[in-house]
């Protein structure tokens, strides 16, 4: 970040007020604000953050107009054909990628985190078996804070690693018992011979009754999955996770806040609920009828997976997303899927209707990810807790990047107060 020599003039009434602009390394140009208050008295209204930068971040871009996604500079497409998810762990970590050594050093850091409290084990038991894994994983993840004291001391470095490392390396063990859980099957203890994505299939299809052969081009795929989800600026969950770390609230309690926050169908929960809408699509012919429903204002429906806050052009992880569908669906023979078929065509004939091209409506990453995932045999219960492994990595980059920063301050917005003033109390027998 750089001051310019630009400026913003605010006039109220006869008096002007003059704010830093503040340039980025990339992207559009801030108005600093921050003595707004204290030189005007008045505050901004901007409640859903349409036009507010709430920190600067030197780990993510994202040019919403060009459909561009860079992780500490590195295009998203090049990282998902190129690299691999914990590389892609270690970058947005610690900022650059790293040498082999590094890696090694880091993806053996990762796996010999793996295992869980072996008490957490109980812990689960006292779930209902009906429960949502995402019910189960909001749960799991603020009960670490109960069972890793040794790692919750935010203002020791030695300790935010050690709970960044245990928070990548248990989350998919966690993501994959509250599956078996809920199953009703055998937690599987991680294998550390395996790579990331194939001890989470494997956690989460094996069973002690028969040998699991993990399908190098299905953990591909998976990994790659990771990798799409692994970051994304300052979305709902990842402001959520720093503004409950604004407080200094310990690292397991923040990524729960950002597991709660990315539980709903307007952000995570959007993966579970494209592809039960596809389904309940059903077949091509259906497709105009529920086009029509996602426009009429006065029905609640939208077409899920389509939109999104900053992309108003190619959401570049659904691009990925796509072939990855197409190539998963061939290697297990269901090129035909009529789920992928009724996508297909649904992405064809919105981006064709005037409606979706005037709003700047494309796919995002959630409309291509269920086919996949309900390919690889995971029920769309597990698809949010999926998104919410993947995320813990940006989540975390993002909190230690917030606490490592000097000065950092608690999070407080104001508001535009609209309720009643002053009134005087009453006794209940004079109301
Ligand atoms: N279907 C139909 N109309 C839509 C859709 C949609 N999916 N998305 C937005 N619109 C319309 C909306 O009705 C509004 O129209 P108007 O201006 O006439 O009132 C306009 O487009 C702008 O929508 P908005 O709700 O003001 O936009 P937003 O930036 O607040 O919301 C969004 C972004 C992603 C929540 C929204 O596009 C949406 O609800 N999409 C479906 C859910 C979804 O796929 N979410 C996943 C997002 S990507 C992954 C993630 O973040 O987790």
């Amino acid at each position: 970040m750089s001051e310019t020599n630009k400026t913003a003039k605010i006039t109220l009434g006869e008096q002007s007020y003059e704010f830093p602009v503040l340039s980025p390394s990339v992207g559009p140009d801030v108005i600093d604000i921050r003595k707004l208050y204290a030189t005007t008295g008045m505050f901004t209204y901007d409640p859903s953050f349409t036009s507010t930068a709430s920190c600067d971040s030197a780990i993510t871009y994202i040019d919403g107009e060009e459909g561009v996604l860079l992780h500490r500079g590195y295009p998203i497409d090049q990282l998902a054909s190129k690299s691999h998810y914990l590389e892609v762990c270690y970058l947005l970590l610690y900022g650059a990628l790293p040498n082999a050594a590094q890696l090694e050093d880091f993806e053996s850091r990762v796996t010999n985190h793996t295992m869980v409290h072996e008490q957490m084990h109980r812990f689960f038991t006292g779930y209902r078996r009906d429960a949502h894994p995402m019910a189960i994983m909001v749960g799991t993840v603020g009960a670490m804070s109960a069972f890793y004291h040794d790692s919750t001391d935010i203002s020791d470095p030695w300790q935010r690693e050690v709970a960044s490392i245990r928070l990548i390396a248990k989350m998919p063990t966690i993501a994959a018992m509250a599956y078996k859980y809920t199953v009703g099957q055998p937690f599987v203890y991680p294998r550390n011979d395996l790579d990331y994505a194939s001890n989470f299939l494997r956690m989460c299809f094996a069973v002690p009754a028969e040998e699991y052969q993990v399908n190098p081009i299905l953990a591909r795929a998976m990994d790659r999955i990771f990798t799409l989800h692994a970051d994304h600026e300052q979305n709902a969950s990842t402001s959520t996770v720093r503004l409950a770390s604004s407080s200094g609230a310990n690292p397991f309690a923040c990524i729960a806040a950002g597991i709660a926050c990315l539980w709903g169908p307007a952000h995570g929960g959007a993966n579970q609920a494209c592809l039960e809408m596809l389904r309940e699509i059903g077949t091509v012919d259906r497709i105009p009828e529920f086009i029509a429903r996602a426009k009429d204002k006065n029905d609640p429906f939208r077409l899920m997976g389509f939109g999104h806050r900053v992309y108003k052009n190619f959401d570049p992880r659904a691009k990925v997303m796509a072939e990855s569908a197409k190539e998963v669906l061939e290697l297990l023979g269901v090129e035909n899927n009529p789920t992928l078929q009724v996508a297909q065509e649904l992405e064809k004939q919105a981006l064709a209707d005037p409606y979706f091209a005037e709003k700047k409506l494309f796919p995002n990453v959630d409309f291509y990810s269920g086919i996949i995932l309900e390919a690889m045999g995971f029920p769309t219960s597990m698809f949010t807790p999926i998104f919410a492994l993947s995320r813990t990595i940006g989540w975390i980059s993002q909190w230690k990047e917030m606490i490592e920063e000097p000065g950092m301050r608690i999070g407080r917005p104001r508001q535009l107060y609209i309720g009643e003033t002053f009134r005087d109390y009453t006794n209940v027998e004079d109301r």
